[in-house]
C-alpha cells in the first residue's frame, strides 16, 4: 500500500483500485507521509518476527526505490536497451514478490534450498505480472482495470509492450511463468512449506 501510494503520486496516476488516487484525494503532502508512515508499520511488523525477515523487507524496499530512480531517468529514452528495463522492472516489482515468497517460507521454517527455491518461483511471478501489467496499461480499459490505463505510453516509460511490442511481451510473460519452479505452486497450494 505505501508504494502504491507514492507510486500513483510518481507517476500522477490518478485512479487505484477503483478510487481517486491517495493524493488526489487528500493531497500530496499527505500522501507522501501516510506513505511512510505504512512503510514504518510494515517494518515494524517485520520487526516483530526477526531481523532476517527485516533484511528480506529492506532489501525488496531499497531495490524498489533505485528501480524507479532508474525508470525516471529513462523516461522518454528511447534508447533504453532491454537489459536496463529488465533491471527497472524486476527491481520493482518482482523483488517484492520474491521477497515476500521468501518470507512465506522462512516462517514456515523452510530450509535454505525451499526458500531460495520459493523466492525464484516469486520473482519469475512477479516478472510475469509485471509484463502483465504493461499489456493491461495498452489493451486495458480504465473502469476495468481500476486505474487509468495508457498510462505508461502518456509518460512515456519504458515499458515491455513498449520495447519489444504486445506479442513478444506475452510470450515472455509466459516463459517466466514457465520458470518458475512448479514446487512453488505446491507449496502455495498445500499452504505452507
Ligand atoms: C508500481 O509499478 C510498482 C511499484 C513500485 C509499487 P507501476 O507504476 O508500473 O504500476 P501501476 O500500473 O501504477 O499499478
Ligand atoms: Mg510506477
Ligand atoms: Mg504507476
Amino acid at each position: 500500500a505505501a508504494t502504491l501510494i507514492h507510486d500513483d503520486i510518481n507517476d500522477a496516476g490518478e485512479f487505484r483500485r477503483g478510487r481517486e488516487a491517495a493524493y488526489k484525494r487528500f493531497g500530496t503532502q499527505r500522501a507522501l507521509i501516510a506513505g511512510d508512515f505504512l512503510f514504518v508499520k510494515s517494518f515494524k511488523l517485520g520487526g516483530s518476527f526477526d531481523e532476517k525477515v527485516v533484511d528480506i523487507i529492506a532489501d525488496a524496499c531499497t531495490s524498489i526505490a533505485e528501480s524507479e530512480m532508474l525508470q525516471i531517468i529513462h523516461e522518454l529514452d528511447a534508447e533504453t536497451s532491454f537489459k536496463e528495463y529488465i533491471k527497472i522492472f524486476e527491481g520493482k516489482t518482482a523483488k517484492f514478490m520474491e521477497a515476500s515468497a521468501m518470507i512465506g517460507a522462512y516462517l514456515a521454517g523452510a530450509d535454505k534450498d525451499r526458500i531460495s527455491m520459493m523466492g525464484m518461483y516469486g520473482l519469475n511471478v512477479g516478472i510475469a505480472f509485471q509484463i502483465r501489467d504493461d499489456i493491461l496499461d495498452v489493451v486495458g480499459d480504465t473502469a476495468q482495470l481500476g486505474k487509468p490505463a495508457g498510462s505508461d505510453e502518456a509518460q512515456g516509460k519504458s515499458t515491455y509492450p513498449a520495447l519489444l511490442g504486445i506479442d513478444q511481451s506475452r510470450v515472455l510473460a509466459r516463459q517466466s511463468v514457465d520458470q518458475a519452479p512448479a514446487e512453488g505452486l505446491l507449496v502455495i497450494a498445500a499452504g505452507g512449506a
